[in-house]
């Protein structure tokens, strides 16, 4: 058993909190995960009492707790939860919130102090914490857990990264990128490296490219202030979809302990070929979302987005091809994409296989063959797909092709399990991990920071895409054969352009 901890959410009363912190920290009380006399300090700036903060906080989990809200379960949730008003910038706050848990006997000293801010504020709530001695072991341990985007450009998180390590070990530091959390995620290790079967198929000779696909349907929402200031690339792309390529692509560790998963990791960011700016139009390419129809209604525009200026030229869809220079993986395309307001809500990784050495059937009355394909889906659906072509049954020679299957968790079905559930316990545990290390945070923004820089220097023009499509065609610039297309679906010979 994990000896109790104060977890401290700072923005307790925001967008992610709301969405995700307090839904899992719930979960994990209800299935008595948390240890037992854990305690939770929601910081928000609104002056509330801790019944009308009781009152937003039933609306933020009954809207997403498995099997309905419990409500005995849900007084004694309330019963572990404080909630303290301050404002961030004055040092009152961080003054009772150091006392709390160096000094009361009803939170436990172990603390966890969660940013789930503005990026622009995490070094500042940092530098205060540190100024009244809140980060000082004397009583128990002391962790923060950093929100990406860690850092604007890789100088800048170089900056936030010195500010920081004045005061934490980096074994203290908890980068989250919640994507680790999620089952396929940390499946594609497992079946990677628990199976013989797959390994040998894993590199250059057999593997024509890898799809790396997060596309959602949903837009902006109230998140434009943000969102206006990052887009596509730093949102979506230089955190969580590098994450995924360099799970897909890093040797077999020397074992599975934090440090050597991260440093294979970061081994392949470090192979990534760089873009020189001349090249980012052949590797990257950016684009807006207009109006148009979701799920048969219509949608406004990213420009008419609330707290979007009139003429930003900010993307909601990057797409990116990118090589790893090392044995394994030379002249292997990786394309990355993702976008908001899509055709459809999917995160999954196709890779396609090399076509056999010969066309034994050339002569037979059979199309041309079809490449195999093996499919990892993360989301909505859990699952595993490989498809591979078989001889119809009949006289003649047609192939077609099957998929071998596993389901792995159907969310569509099931009710959703979080992934953040797993990591706000790692945090308890001490395990780093699924946490990005600086060397990867960096790693990742070295690759993203020649695309970002050319980028901001056109701003007079962006292509756009119609809500809800897969975004522009000119996408199909970044491929290198013709036979190569855009995987939109784990299903065989779906919509796929
Ligand atoms: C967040 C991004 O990190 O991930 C969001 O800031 C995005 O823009 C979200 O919508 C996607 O996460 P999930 O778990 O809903 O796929």
């Amino acid at each position: 058993m994990n000896s109790p901890c104060t977890y401290v959410i700072f923005g307790a009363t925001g967008n992610l909190s709301r969405l995700k912190l307090m839904p899992a920290l719930y979960h994990l009380h209800a299935e008595e995960r948390l240890p037992r006399g854990s305690k939770i300090i929601a910081l928000g700036r609104r002056p509330m009492t801790q019944e009308e903060w009781q009152a937003e906080l039933h609306d933020m989990v009954s809207a997403k707790a498995r099997g309905g809200l419990n409500k005995k379960l849900f007084q004694d949730f309330c019963n572990r939860m404080h909630y303290f008003q301050g404002d961030l910038n004055q040092d009152e706050i961080y003054e009772q919130i150091r006392h709390a848990v160096d000094e009361r006997e009803d939170f436990p000293s172990n603390a966890a102090f969660y940013m789930a801010l503005q990026p622009a504020q995490f070094g500042t709530v940092i530098e205060k914490l540190a100024a009244v001695g809140a980060f000082e072991e004397t009583h128990g341990w002391r962790r923060i857990v950093i929100e990406k985007p860690f850092g604007y450009d890789q100088e800048s998180a170089h900056m936030l990264q010195t500010r920081i390590h004045k005061f934490m070990r980096e074994e203290q530091v908890y980068r989250i990128d919640h994507y680790l959390g999620k089952g396929t995620v940390q499946n594609i290790l497992v079946f990677r490296f628990a199976n013989v079967m797959m390994e040998p198929l894993w590199n250059r000779n057999y593997i024509d490219h890898v799809q790396i696909t997060h596309s959602e349907t949903l837009g902006v929402g109230g998140r434009g202030a943000y969102y206006d200031g990052s887009g596509a690339l730093r949102d979506m792309i230089q955190s969580h979809l590098m994450q995924l390529l360099t799970l897909v692509a890093m040797e077999p560790p020397a074992a599975m302990d934090a440090e050597s998963l991260r440093d294979e990791k970061v081994k392949v960011l470090k192979s990534i070929r760089p873009i020189p700016q001349s090249a980012v139009h052949a590797h990257a390419f950016r684009a807006q979302y207009g109006a148009g129809m979701i799920d048969g209604k219509q949608v406004p525009g990213y420009l008419e987005e609330e707290g979007i200026p009139p003429h930003s030229t900010t993307e909601t869809y990057a797409a990116l091809k990118l090589y790893i220079d090392n044995w394994r993986w030379r002249g292997v395309p990786f394309f990355l994409r993702t976008g908001k307001r899509m055709a459809k809500s999917q995160s999954a990784i196709s890779i396609r296989l090399k076509q056999p050495p010969q066309h034994l059937f050339r002569d037979t009355p059979v199309e041309q063959m079809k490449p195999d394909w093996v499919l990892l889906g993360i989301q909505p659906s859990e699952c595993l797909r490989i498809e591979m072509q078989v001889k119809e049954p009949g006289p003649t020679m047609h192939t077609r092709t099957i998929s071998l299957d596993a389901s792995l968790r159907d969310d569509e079905k099931e009710n959703s399990y979080d992934a953040y559930e797993d990591l706000l316990m790692d945090v308890i545990r001490g395990d780093q991990s699924q946490f990005l290390r600086f060397d990867e945070v960096s790693g990742a923004w070295q690759v993203v920071d020649p695309i970002l820089r050319v980028w901001s220097m056109e701003r007079d023009y962006i292509p756009t895409y119609p809500a809800g499509t897969w975004g522009p065609q000119a996408t199909r610039r970044l491929f290198e054969k013709e036979d190569q297309f855009w995987r939109h679906s784990l299903l065989p010979n779906d919509e796929d352009e």
